[in-house]
């Protein structure tokens, strides 16, 4: 089985391009929805949490770990290996690299958490991948706790939206960064400001891409047979997990699900 996490409901634009992948796998999406959001919090929380969480997947028959959010990546994927050898990780970072590589302005930008936007890993990655291009990093406070309360986009925040977008259009940017998994699901508010030149770039698809270099096939075949089950297990309110999926368009992934469960990682 494939477990797959995040602090809320963002991680399930990455579970969705996993089962598209991988229509057998059984797998099992957990949302910390206690503790969302994950990008305003210390990194010794965020670490404690990943930890918790991973132990709880494994513990479950996990094979294989996708930790489906870009902050809980960013602080702690490491932590997260030295404490499961043996299991895959798997996790999500700033679509930095195929950004850079695209742009033809040689400009991009990076949409993400405020723990994702201030970090050494983000630094790091930009310095490695993107030396040759300017890049705006673009910390959004809210947008992911936005996501979560699954409520339609109100005027107020469409225009937040857009006025942390114009000027990096105006500033010649052709590559925006979603780098918060929570951030696909503004995509239907992102995408009409764009011109035609300008693209998104989410990284879903490589890290599902991913799952099954590693060997995602295989774990998913194993725990419930590969029948494509899909646990949904949530720390507080598991209901609104259930709910979230069709809200959120994932219908295919709410057809195949089995009622949420509430756990305490
Ligand atoms: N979805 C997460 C990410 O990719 C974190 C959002 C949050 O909890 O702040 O960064």
């Amino acid at each position: 089985m494939i477990g797959v996490f995040d602090s809320g409901f963002g991680g399930l634009s990455v579970l969705d391009a996993i089962a598209q992948l991988l229509p057998r796998a059984d797998l099992c999406y957990l949302a910390d929805t206690a503790h969302v959001p994950y990008g305003n919090k210390p990194d010794d929380f965020i670490t404690g949490r990943v930890l918790a969480i991973g132990q709880h997947l494994a513990a479950q028959g996990c094979d294989l770990i996708v930790v489906a959010c870009n902050t809980a990546t960013t602080t702690a994927i490491q932590a997260l290996r030295d404490h499961l050898q043996g299991i895959p990780i798997v996790g999500i970072e700033p679509g930095v690299k195929p950004a850079a590589q695209a742009s033809q302005t040689r400009h991009i930008a990076v949409l993400a958490t405020e723990a994702t936007a201030k970090s050494r890993r983000l630094a790091h990655l930009i310095a490695t991948h993107a030396a040759h291009v300017r890049v705006d990093v673009v910390p959004c406070p809210g947008w992911a706790t936005h996501v979560e309360t699954l409520r339609p986009f109100t005027g107020e925040f469409r225009a937040e939206v857009a006025a942390r977008i114009r000027p990096l259009l105006a500033a010649g940017v052709d590559r925006i960064v979603l780098g918060c998994t929570h951030y696909a699901f503004l995509k239907p508010i992102i995408q009409p400001l764009l011109e035609k030149h300008v693209e998104l770039v989410d990284v879903a698809e490589a890290v599902a891409r991913q799952v099954v270099r590693l060997g995602g096939e295989h774990a998913a075949l194993k725990g419930h047979g590969g029948r494509g089950v899909l646990i949904l297990q949530a720390t507080a309110r598991p209901e609104r997990l259930q709910v979230a999926l069709p809200m959120l368009g994932l219908t295919t992934l709410a057809e195949r699900s089995v009622p949420a469960q509430l756990v305490r990682p």
